[in-house]
């Protein structure tokens, strides 16, 4: 197999050119048996993980969230998303009519300072944020008046922030409920709470790890007399999985393809057994009640971390310079591989050793500046450089004038950059194939309950997925090398976006309903 833009090429790459790039495949090869044996580690590493709480393998956090949404549930909540380049706040109205929902959101830059700057101030940052978007946004029901529900957990305020409006009316302090999607691995002791285990994806910022990441926002949120509480805690690819259910019930994954990459899935109370001492400690009726009717849980499985002694997924000698540079050394190998963060990076720590070789890009002796700063380059570079279909690469020509700043280069030159980027996203692809296959696989049984009719659906969420279309090919072919064509009528995809706003608020109306531990 040979990434799709091998036959495409109208300039046929020099000799030198294709040698190179011949031993540049080979480093970046992920065939079939790489992808067996990805299945085969997966799932025993998945095993490792469920028993063991603090698993070296993969982390498999419980939730806390247990079955799927209904579709019914309805209410509004306010959401934050915290992970990536931004974050955001939300206003999300569920109208409890299968999927249908409203949001309103403000987002804001993540100046790169605070991202390793110490906690607490991260925390002042989204309190603000918080206190800026309920006095921009003033929370009031702009529907007819009978969607919401009058759960405790809809929102309660005025336009501002919560002081009634009517001058005669009691002063009553009412609290916001608030559903957080937090893109890090955190340990979690129940819906609410949830300790964090690392920092990735460039996040590094002191006063955090082992500690409540809910109290500390609550903290940040009380010393400015914000009145939000934190009612449910979830990662993103919970949030995607929560909020693709919302909209197909049979949903069993959710998945991140973005800046870093991970996945959750329903796994079966009874087959985590590390969850039994900690559901003892917390609610034994719970427990029991879980054995007997076969409930299932969201586990996240923090994917990123598989594999972290690459002793299954070869790690090449650009996978090794990423990984010396970065704040995060021998963790994260396979997010390393895949997600959007690094394949920019990899993209760039490529094409400098091309020029450097001096024998492929004629029109380059020396690496221009641009190019020589760590990531410089972000993960849209590669994608709109295979993505382009023009018959001259009109395209690609625009990408490496303007974004790479390279000028006067050949189109043959353009055909091996294309060729580079092509490569790198193909391996990443079918990777992240290969994972989701294994996850479906992992339930079988669901699987084979499904069927075009009610197909067990897989959300995902990130631009890799959404805006990549070479890529959501690659990854939809090595997903059914591994899972076997007649399965595929079963399995619908579907594009989940705003699961992290959607999600936590359908998690936070889910857990008043009393469906999580
Ligand atoms: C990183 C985080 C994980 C998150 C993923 C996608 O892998 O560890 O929690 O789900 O990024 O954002």
């Amino acid at each position: 197999t040979a990434p799709p833009t091998a036959t495409m090429a109208p300039h046929p790459p020099t000799a030198a050119q294709t040698a190179a790039l011949q031993e540049l495949e080979a480093e970046f090869a992920a065939p079939q048996e790489l992808l067996c044996n990805v299945v085969h580690g997966l799932h025993k590493s998945m095993d490792a993980g469920l028993m063991d709480m603090h698993s070296p393998r993969l982390a498999m956090l419980p939730s806390f969230i247990v079955g799927n949404a209904t579709g019914s549930e309805q209410g509004r909540c306010l959401a934050l998303d915290l992970g990536g380049t931004n974050f955001r706040v939300c206003e999300v109205v569920l109208k409890g009519r299968h999927g249908e929902y409203s949001v309103r959101q403000q987002k804001f830059p993540i100046p790169q300072s605070l991202k390793t700057a110490p906690a607490a101030q991260l925390n002042a940052f989204i309190a603000d944020g918080i206190a800026t978007f309920l006095r921009d946004h003033a929370l009031q029901n702009e529907d007819d008046g009978n969607v919401l529900s009058s759960s405790p957990l809809d929102l309660q305020i005025s336009p501002s922030l919560g002081i009634p409006v009517a001058a005669d009316a009691p002063v009553v302090k009412q609290v916001i409920s608030l559903g957080y999607t937090f893109s890090f691995p955190v340990y979690q002791r129940d819906l609410c709470h949830g300790e964090l285990v690392q920092w990735n994806k460039g996040f590094n910022c002191p006063g955090a790890v082992g500690q409540d990441v809910v109290a500390q926002l609550q903290l940040a949120l009380e010393a400015r007399q914000i009145h939000v509480q934190v009612t449910a805690l979830l990662n993103d690819t919970v949030g995607a999985l929560v909020a693709c259910s919302y909209r197909y019930p049979n949903t069993v994954l959710g998945a991140i393809l973005g800046t870093g990459s991970n996945t959750a899935y329903m796994e079966k109370v009874a087959r985590i057994p590390k969850l039994q001492t900690q559901i003892k400690v917390k609610r034994p009726d719970l427990q029991q009640r879980a054995l007997e009717q076969d409930l299932e849980m969201v586990v996240n499985m923090e994917w990123g971390g598989f594999d972290n002694p690459c002793a299954i997924v070869p790690l090449n000698r650009y996978d090794q310079r990423l990984d010396e540079q970065s704040n995060n050394q021998g963790k994260q190998m396979f997010e390393k591989r895949i997600s959007g963060l690094y394949l920019g990076e990899l993209f760039r720590l490529v094409v400098v050793d091309y020029i450097k070789s001096h024998q492929l890009f004629g029109a380059y002796t020396t690496v221009p500046d641009n190019l020589t700063i760590p990531y410089a380059l972000d993960t849209s570079v590669v994608s709109r450089l295979v993505d382009d279909d023009t018959p001259n690469l009109v395209h690609c020509a625009q990408v490496i004038k303007h974004t790479l700043g390279l000028n006067g280069l050949t189109p043959t030159d353009h055909t091996v950059l294309r060729r580079i980027a092509a490569i790198i996203a193909w391996r990443s692809a079918r990777l992240a194939g290969a994972g989701l296959g294994a996850v479906v696989l992992r339930r079988r049984d669901r699987l084979e309950a499904s069927s075009p009719e009610n197909p067990l659906t897989i959300g995902i969420d990130g631009s890799l997925f959404e805006h990549f279309k070479t890529y959501r090919t690659t990854l939809l072919a090595a997903m059914t090398e591994i899972i076997g064509q007649e399965h595929m009528p079963s399995i619908r995809i579907a594009l989940t976006k705003d699961g992290s706003g959607v999600g936590a608020a359908v998690a936070a109306i889910m857990s008043a309903e009393g469906s999580c531990l």
